[in-house]
């Protein structure tokens, strides 16, 4: 069954975006993957059952795109990486740059000119207890494939989102700027959003301020102005977000202001886009079936996507 035009989906059957996206990975047979120093044919890449990674989402992860041969912002995933590893207390068996040759390694050897790598440090193999420092050593693999988070003609049409009933995890709790492997507080936001018949979520934090989107950080346009929630409100420091301030945002004369949101403020923007490694910059047209700005993805939106695309297409920063 494929998807509506109005880019809702069919909740009875899998849309044409959700089989893309439950295939999910490259069919690709000869698919090699970094295993603890070593490549490994993508079917025999597997992990222990006792490791904690899988036992309790215990470790942390990256995702990283390549452009024509270059791996976009490598080095500041790779700090975010080593940063969430940290404050897990979860000591990688590699230090930083051995990891970033084995990303450019799983890149050549897989021939990826322009897809995704997915970076994860698990907590290794343990017991059945809960005690991480009870763990042999971290499991380290590297997936470099592609992938698409959304249908490509959502970026021409705008993607609809719902508000999540379903709260961020507060700062103290289990910190979103550590981006770790226990994504069910994303997951079942998304499963919300898939529920309504819509691709994706925006998330309140405890307080009711906007945070995020389950895996995308969110810009709202008002009056010529851009915002975006300020990193108090308990969200992933996105890479995408940090380029889009940094770079894009003032490459068109417009800078971007941090603050806190209300879900008003969505409602009463011009405009609204998500940034993310997987989602790049998509704009958005709904909220709960009301219409953002003029109901489609606006002029600023655009403008930063093609300053995006011209930045990223030809030789892409790799700091
Ligand atoms: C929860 C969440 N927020 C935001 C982002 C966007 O971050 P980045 O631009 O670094 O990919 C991601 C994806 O990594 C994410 O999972």
């Amino acid at each position: 069954m494929s998807s509506h035009n109005d880019n809702t989906i069919d909740k009875e059957a899998p849309s044409s975006d959700t089989v893309t996206l439950s295939a999910g990975h490259s069919s690709r047979s000869s698919l090699k993957i970094w295993l603890d120093g070593e490549f490994v044919d993508h079917e025999k890449a597997a992990i222990s059952v006792f490791d904690h990674g899988l036992l309790y989402g215990d470790g942390c992860f990256e995702g990283i795109r390549i452009y024509n041969n270059r791996i976009f912002k490598l080095r500041t995933h790779l700090e975010r990486m080593f940063r969430s590893a940290e404050l897990l207390r979860l000591q990688s068996p590699y230090t930083i740059d051995e990891i970033e040759s084995a990303c450019r390694e799983a890149v050549a050897v897989n021939q990826v000119s322009n897809g995704y790598i997915r970076l994860v440090f698990t907590r290794g193999v343990g017991g059945l207890g809960l005690n991480p420092f009870l763990c042999e050593k971290p499991t380290v693999f590297i997936i470099a494939d592609s992938i698409q988070l959304y249908p490509a003609e959502m970026y021409e049409t705008g993607l609809r989102v719902v508000m999540a009933e379903r709260r961020r995890f507060p700062i103290n709790c289990l910190d979103p700027s550590i981006k770790s492997l226990n994504y069910l507080n994303n997951i079942m936001a998304k499963v919300e959003a898939i529920d309504q018949g819509v691709l994706e979520a925006i998330m309140l934090n405890s307080d009711g301020h906007i945070s995020e989107g389950t895996g995308d950080n969110i810009f709202i346009i008002k009056d010529k102005s851009i915002y975006t929630p300020s990193t108090e409100a308990g969200i992933l420091h996105g890479i995408t977000r940090q380029f889009v301030m940094e770079e894009l945002a003032p490459a068109i004369g417009i800078t971007v202001e941090e603050k806190m949101m209300y879900p008003q403020h969505i409602l009463e923007a011009d405009e609204v886009f998500l940034t993310g490694t997987a989602c790049e910059i998509i704009g958005v047209t709904h909220l709960d079936d009301q219409e953002i700005g003029t109901g489609q993805v606006g002029q600023v939106t655009k403008a930063l996507e093609a300053e995006f695309r011209k930045r990223v297409e030809k030789n892409a920063p790799e700091d």
